[in-house]
């Protein structure tokens, strides 16, 4: 493979993935950011977030000489491509925040070298490959979108061995010279107009998020019928059409990527005349979810939320990160102490207090101490190997709430636990 020299703006998780995995390829790269704390701690070996493999990648290639990280743009001055890996945040409205990506196409200006490609891996609204090239005012650079299909907790794996690469470009001959940094993963690669690429990206979470606000409604029609859930899931997913994955209920779906994406879409769609109706009922249904489950923990504590004791395990917004943001477990205990309980939680990455109104305790054992209820909102193996006659001792009360299905029902009834679940009798 012929190396390249690439560098990657923006260290996040995936400028960072992004950077270490294209190293780990064979290429010479080099990582910017403007936080020069975070490059001063990168540069000596210190990962700032939690991702699988990712410290291992970065140890290695940087030993070997193929990483680097720099606050200094004048690095970018003998680099073939350029890749744009900068936060664009959702305003209030639904809209994108393009701030960081302005000031990351102003940096490039002044430095490409004639030729190269600047490819953006941000997530950005349709049509946004042609904006960054009008402000990057270089007609001798192409501009070319490569979004992202990175799941948190498993990046490393998902960008060495990705389901397909899609490279997005009016300029075929950028596309395939972007092409060839990716022939390592023996992936797909999918070379289509920019416009395409760009909305390949929010269809795909959109998809995603659809799966699973379906998967949650048809756990409520199970409550309702008499029916199983889980039976009916595995059921239907047997039909190759539909598929096992992404059908598990839970208390709702979160994270950096869906609650953003699935609004800015909405907002795409409405700015370009097209209601995506379908959408807004997705992102609403999983608002009802949690509602649905603040109030199942209501009926399950035995006066009410008011003045109830609750143990909230897992608080990230699924198992493998420690990232807290859009989690559906905080909107969840956001709502439990609104309506008057008082609430511990544990989670295995989280150490210190979330937020002033509540505790987080050290094990779980202890964050179940004088419980009324225990709600496991996030599906971390731990929970599958309780102690469930440990958590029994320590509660006050005798109910567990299992929104994502990882506990043993039968042990926690011999251990005279009551169990409760979504879309479960
Ligand atoms: C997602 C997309 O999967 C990824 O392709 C995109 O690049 C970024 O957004 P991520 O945010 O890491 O990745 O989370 P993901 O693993 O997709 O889970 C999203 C949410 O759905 C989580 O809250 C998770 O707990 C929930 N979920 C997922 C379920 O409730 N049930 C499932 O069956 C799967």
């Amino acid at each position: 493979m012929t190396e390249c020299k690439v560098a990657v703006v923006g260290t996040g998780y995936v400028g960072l993935t992004t950077g270490a995995c294209l190293a780990e390829f064979g290429h010479d790269v080099v990582c910017l950011d403007i936080d020069s704390n975070k490059i001063d701690r990168l540069s000596s070996g210190e990962i700032p977030i939690y991702e699988d493999g990712l410290q291992h990648l970065v140890s290695r290639n940087t030993e070997e000489g193929r990483l680097r990280f720099t606050t200094n743009s004048a690095a970018l001055d003998d680099r073939e491509f350029a890749y744009l890996c900068v936060p664009t945040p959702r305003r209030n409205d639904g809209s994108v925040d393009l701030s960081f990506l302005e000031s990351a196409v102003d940096s490039l200006r002044p430095h490409l070298r004639p030729g190269a490609v600047v490819i953006n891996k941000s997530t950005v609204p349709v049509r946004c490959t042609r904006f960054v090239e009008d402000r990057l005012r270089r007609p001798d650079v192409s501009v070319v979108s490569n979004p992202e299909f990175l799941r948190e907790g498993s990046a490393v794996a998902d960008f060495l061995k990705p389901d397909r690469v899609v490279i997005g470009s009016d300029d075929r001959e950028a596309a395939s010279r972007v092409a060839s940094l990716y022939l390592e993963t023996r992936a797909p690669i999918m070379i289509t107009d920019a416009a395409s690429a760009e909305t390949i990206k929010y269809v795909a979470n959109a998809f995603l998020a659809t799966k699973l606000s379906f998967a949650n409604s048809v756990a409520a029609l199970c409550e309702a019928v008499g029916a199983e859930a889980s039976e009916v899931l595995l059921g239907i997913g047997y039909d190759g059409r539909i598929g096992h994955q992404f059908l598990r209920p839970g208390p709702g779906w979160g994270g950096s990527c869906f609650p953003k994406d699935t609004r800015a879409l909405v907002h795409i769609a409405d700015e370009a005349g097209y209601d995506f109706a379908l959408l807004r009922s997705v992102i609403e249904t999983n608002e009802t979810q949690f509602a649905r489950v603040v109030d199942r923990i209501g009926q399950l504590a035995p006066g009410g939320l008011e003045g109830a004791s609750i143990t909230v395990l897992g608080l990230t917004f699924k198992a493998g990160t420690d990232d807290l943001r859009e989690s559906p477990a905080l909107e969840i205990v956001d709502r439990l102490i609104a309506a008057g309980a008082t609430v511990t939680g544990y989670d295995p990455t989280v150490i210190d207090a979330v937020a002033p109104s509540w505790d987080v305790a050290g094990d779980p054992y202890s964050a179940c101490e004088g419980s009324d209820v225990v709600a496991v909102l996030t599906e971390w193996d731990e929970f599958k190997d309780l102690d469930l006659q440990k958590v029994a001792d320590a509660m006050r009360g005798d109910v567990i709430f299992d929104a994502r299905s990882v506990v043993d029902r039968a042990r926690a009834t011999r251990c005279g636990l009551r169990y409760a679940g979504i879309g479960t009798r």
